[in-house]
C-alpha cells in the first residue's frame, strides 16, 4: 500500500473498518461511531460528507529518531495493509501545554531517554505496523493521530504495548487520548 501523506480518518456509518469499541483514555471522549474511513485527504477538506467526525494529520518528518533508531526501524518495520492485520487502533492524542513549552532536548530525553518509546515499540515490530500522522499545525483538536494495524493473535501484546506506554513518563504529558478499536470489514 503506497503511504498516504495527507490523511483523514472519518467515523460515520461507513469506512472499511468497523468500530469494535470507542474508550475516552483521558480527557474528552468522541462521538460514537460504527465505521471508521481511513482516506487520502484532499488538500482543504475539514469534513468528509455524511461522517460524524473528520480527524486529519500528515506524515511529516521525524522529530526524535536517531540515525541508529531510524535504521532499526527500517530494518524491521511492515507496511500497512498486510491481509492478515485485520485489526486496527486508531489512537488519537494530544498533550498539554507543559510538553510543547519544553525545548526540544528535553523533549527527546523524556521520550526515548526516560520513557524509551522507540526501544520498546521495536519490540513489537514487526507484528504490529504503525503510523503517525502530525495534526497539530493543522489546528486539529488532537496533536497527533497514531495508527495501528496486526493480526488477531497479536492483539494481547498489542494490549502489553499500549500498557507499558501508557505508564511511561512521557504519557505524563498526554492530556486527550481517545483509543478506537477496529476489524476489518470483509469484501464481498
Ligand atoms: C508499535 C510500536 C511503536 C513504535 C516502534 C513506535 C515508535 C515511535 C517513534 C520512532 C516515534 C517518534 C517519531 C519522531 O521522531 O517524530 C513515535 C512517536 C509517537 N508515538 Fe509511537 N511507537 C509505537 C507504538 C506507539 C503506540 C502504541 C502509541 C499510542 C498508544 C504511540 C504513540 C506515539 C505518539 C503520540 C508519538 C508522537 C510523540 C511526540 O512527537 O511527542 N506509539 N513512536
Amino acid at each position: 500500500m503506497a503511504p498516504i501523506a495527507r490523511v483523514c480518518f472519518a467515523g460515520g456509518q461507513s469506512g472499511q473498518w468497523r468500530v469494535e469499541r470507542i474508550q475516552a483514555v483521558t480527557g474528552e471522549a468522541l462521538p460514537p461511531v460504527t465505521h471508521v474511513a481511513m482516506l487520502p485527504s484532499p488538500e482543504g477538506t475539514t469534513k468528509i460528507d455524511g461522517s460524524v467526525w473528520t480527524l486529519r494529520g500528515t506524515a511529516g518528518h521525524v522529530r526524535y529518531v536517531e540515525r541508529s533508531e531510524k535504521l532499526a526501524l527500517q530494518s524491521i518495520q511492515a507496511g500497512l495493509g498486510r491481509p492478515e492485520a485485520t485489526r486496527a487502533a486508531l489512537i488519537p492524542i494530544r498533550k498539554s501545554g507543559a510538553w510543547w513549552d519544553l525545548a526540544q532536548d528535553e523533549r527527546r530525553s523524556i521520550f526515548e531517554g526516560v520513557s524509551h518509546h522507540t526501544a520498546v515499540g521495536l519490540e513489537y515490530l514487526p507484528a504490529v505496523a504503525r503510523r503517525l500522522f502530525q495534526s497539530r499545525e493543522l489546528g486539529e483538536p488532537f496533536d497527533f493521530l497514531t495508527w495501528f494495524e496486526y493480526a488477531p493473535a497479536h492483539a494481547d501484546r498489542f494490549e502489553e504495548l499500549v500498557a507499558r506506554l501508557r505508564a511511561t513518563e512521557e504519557w505524563r504529558y498526554v492530556d486527550r487520548e481517545v483509543d478506537i478499536r477496529l476489524s476489518r470489514v470483509q469484501d464481498g
